[in-house]
């Protein structure tokens, strides 16, 4: 018996990866490769008036210019939110309109990246400008019910909220607001696209090569059998890869007009503009309780934004929902349209902000009824799900809790503001409840088993870095008893089975389920054919033999795995944060002392992966809590730090170090394989953890993220 499971293996193309083998998308080398670079709109609402683009045509290498005017014609996408595949119901280059700044109103392609960006400066356009859409605080008035958040009724209501917040013994009634958030990865969106005939190759960083070839065969009217989508590796994404922007199409529209393969690598100022980012939110929370400490209130109620074009909902309620036991509830979301591209997905998308909300507004709580925040949490604690009214799959938060506790060294902590204190700085200590959903999708996976005994399993997912493919390695070598170096896992090719967008913490779950039937099925072919039982277990030697004895180079195998979202039990997985920050009292600097995470996450195939992605999301979320935020110009539309220099993400200094404690659960409700996803759970909490710190150390309670120094002071 091999045991790999669990075990903290190196991934499987680190060597690749750091060693330059890895290819990633722009990486592919293709003959007579030329480039195209997007021209941004400088306006961000109003209509191209006119076009000259003689001087840029009339440069050196420069083949062509396209623009609305000799685009082709594209049929309509639809987005996510409607059961489509696409990010935003926007199509490049179809009109003279212009809806946000930055909005590609044109393309360039050249011989050369330098020549094509040169000349995309020269193409002059004259604009009809009209008063942008900006701030959310100043178009109130336009706010609108979206009809749904997620999939979820968009105001959802238990019991009489209302009249139980008025008659509560203790209560919190506050605002909080996020900002936008950008991604961003270190390789940005690239696409090469390769016309052949009527057959499309395309080259492109995605969470989704299957969502990318149905939007493609859509908007283009070509058959999916025509498309090729591979994505082998990536270089972060977040999410802002998870569906199909519009970007994707333009270097496909140029290689059919310019007859030879075209790339197009987003700018890092692009990934600002044509590429969504995490809407910004205001959220009010009202908390009603006993004097004992029992929730009998909980309203959550608030404001994201959208584009003019599409309804994106940052789905900021959605944790509200289940996180506490409490009768009385109210969540409700309100949308208003802004001259901006479409908000998208972003690690976590509407846990990461509502659980800022309602982890600040609870540890407000505890100090208006002067109960420990980790006491408030247990005597709240939901052992049913109480908006599902189902059972939990598997929760284990109190050992989280506990676990978390202890790790991070909280009995420590005096409750008094202010009252801790290294030499000069204040010292504060936060925690936060950390939550998400454990979803699964349909996905398939082929498995083969070769002459030797050894086995490949197929399936189109991706590996944004997390390690899916070495995790699907230890989950094949475990399940048949192979040697972990005899077995492998393909992926990121349309020409493999279909996966799911590797969103929503659910790849493993998902994909994982598809290899595992697919290994079994493979496992029981193969003893059928030695005339052996299901029961028993063989050697790789075993495997060859039977082959061999029965002239098969080859026994092959395809499962189908259905999605988990069956109604008989909730499945969620759930974390404690704990933080303590060290602040200069004089600068209102806030710097991350220690750090502990606890996660209880089902079944952890890989200690190393896993411990990575847990320690990946909390630095995202101290991103969000201290720094993260992207500044739209009031008056222009315009994004003014759209950059790495001015959108401050966090590098190793502001990082300590993380520990991270996982509670493992046996769960054979979840999923064929009992693991719960682990890519987003690690955000959610860090900033309501850091800020609920910042407010024991100097008692100010900041409520608005990100928690600079100006606030603090
Ligand atoms: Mo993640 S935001 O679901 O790609």
């Amino acid at each position: 018996m091999v045991n790999t499971i669990g075990k903290p293996l190196n991934r499987v193309d680190g060597n690749l990866k750091v060693t330059g083998g890895a290819h990633y998308s722009a990486e592919f080398p293709q003959e007579n490769l030329v480039y195209a670079v997007g021209i941004p709109s400088t306006i961000a609402k109003g209509k191209i008036k006119s076009i000259d683009m003689s001087a840029a045509e009339n440069l050196p290498g420069v083949i062509k210019v396209i623009t609305h005017k000799n685009a082709p014609e594209l049929k309509p996408l639809k987005t996510f939110m409607k059961g489509g595949t696409a990010a935003e119901d926007y199509l490049p280059l179809q009109d003279n309109s212009i809806h946000y700044s930055g909005q590609h109103i044109g393309i360039v392609i050249a011989d050369t990246l330098e020549q094509a960006t040169y000349a995309a400066s020269l193409v002059q356009f004259t604009y009809e400008e009209e008063t942008p859409i900006v701030e959310m605080q100043k178009h109130r008035n336009q706010e609108f019910v979206p009809e749904t958040v997620f999939g979820k009724k968009p105001t959802v209501i238990r019991g009489n909220p209302q009249a139980a917040f008025n008659s509560a013994d203790v209560k919190v009634d506050e605002t909080y607001t996020t900002p936008t958030e950008n991604h961003n990865p270190i390789e940005p969106s690239a696409t090469i696209a390769i016309w052949e005939n009527d057959t499309l190759t395309v080259y492109t960083s995605t969470q989704n090569t299957y969502g990318t070839r149905k939007a493609l065969a859509t908007t283009l009217e070509i058959p999916e059998e025509n498309i090729r989508v591979v994505c082998q590796f990536i270089g972060g994404a977040f999410g802002c890869k998870g569906a199909f922007w519009s970007h994707m199409l333009l270097p496909v529209i140029a290689a059919r007009q310019v007859n030879c393969p075209v790339k197009l690598v987003l700018t890092r100022e692009d990934m600002f503009n044509v590429v969504g980012h995490r809407a910004e939110t205001e959220q009010n929370v009202k908390l009603g309780a006993t004097k004992e400490g029992k929730l009998t209130a909980i309203i959550h109620d608030g404001i994201s934004h959208t584009s003019i074009y599409d309804n994106f909902v940052e789905p900021f309620t959605v944790a509200t929902h289940m996180l506490y036991a409490c009768d009385n509830l109210q969540a409700s979301q309100r949308l208003i349209s802004l001259n901006r591209v479409t908000p998208t997905f972003m690690r976590a998308p509407g846990e990461a902000s509502g659980i800022f909300a309602i982890e600040s507004a609870m540890d407000e709580l505890a100090y208006a009824l002067k109960i420990d925040p980790i006491e408030l949490r247990l005597r709240n604690h939901a052992n049913t799900d109480p908006d599902e009214n189902l059972p939990w799959s598997s929760k284990s938060l109190k050992e989280c809790y506990q676990i978390g506790a202890e790790k991070f060294g909280w009995s420590k902590r005096n409750p008094e503001i202010g009252s801790m204190r290294d030499g000069r700085y204040l010292i504060g200590m936060g925690m936060a409840t950390a939550t998400y959903p454990a979803f699964t999708s349909p996905a398939s996976a082929k498995a083969k088993m070769l002459a030797d005994g050894s086995v490949v399993v197929q399936s189109s997912t991706h590996d944004m870095g997390g390690g899916t493919a070495t995790v699907m390695a230890q989950l094949i070598a475990e399940t048949l008893g192979l040697p972990f170096e005899k077995v492998c896992f393909e992926y990121g090719d349309t020409r493999l089975p279909r996966a799911p967008v590797s969103g929503g913490s659910m790849t493993v779950g998902s994909v994982g389920s598809a290899v595992y039937g697919a290994v079994k099925g493979l496992q029981a072919k193969v003893l059928e054919l030695g005339g052996l039982k299901e029961s028993q277990s063989l050697t790789i030697e075993d495997y060859a033999n039977i082959l061999q004895k029965n002239n098969q180079k080859q026994i092959e195998i395809e499962y189908d795995a259905k999605s988990n979202q069956e109604k008989e039990y909730s499945k969620h997985a759930f974390g404690a944060q704990f933080v303590e920050v060290r602040i200069d009292p004089d600068f209102g600097e806030v710097r991350i002392n220690r750090y502990t995470g606890a996660f209880a996450c089902g079944k952890i195939l890989n200690h190393k992966t896993a411990r990575s992605q847990f320690m990946g999301g909390i630095i995202m979320g101290i991103g969000m809590a201290l720094m993260e935020e992207t500044v739209v110009d009031p008056n222009l539309g315009r994004v003014m730090n759209a950059n790495l220099g001015e959108y401050h993400v966090p590098v190793n200094a502001d990082i300590p170090n993380i520990d991270i404690e996982m509670v493992e659960e046996t769960d054979s409700n979840v999923n064929a394989i009992g693991t719960k996803g682990i890519g987003e759970i690690g955000i959610t909490g860090v900033a309501a953890a850091v800020a609920n710190a910042v407010y024991h150390a100097t008692g100010k309670r900041i409520r608005n993220l990100p928690i600079t120094p100006d606030k603090v002071m």
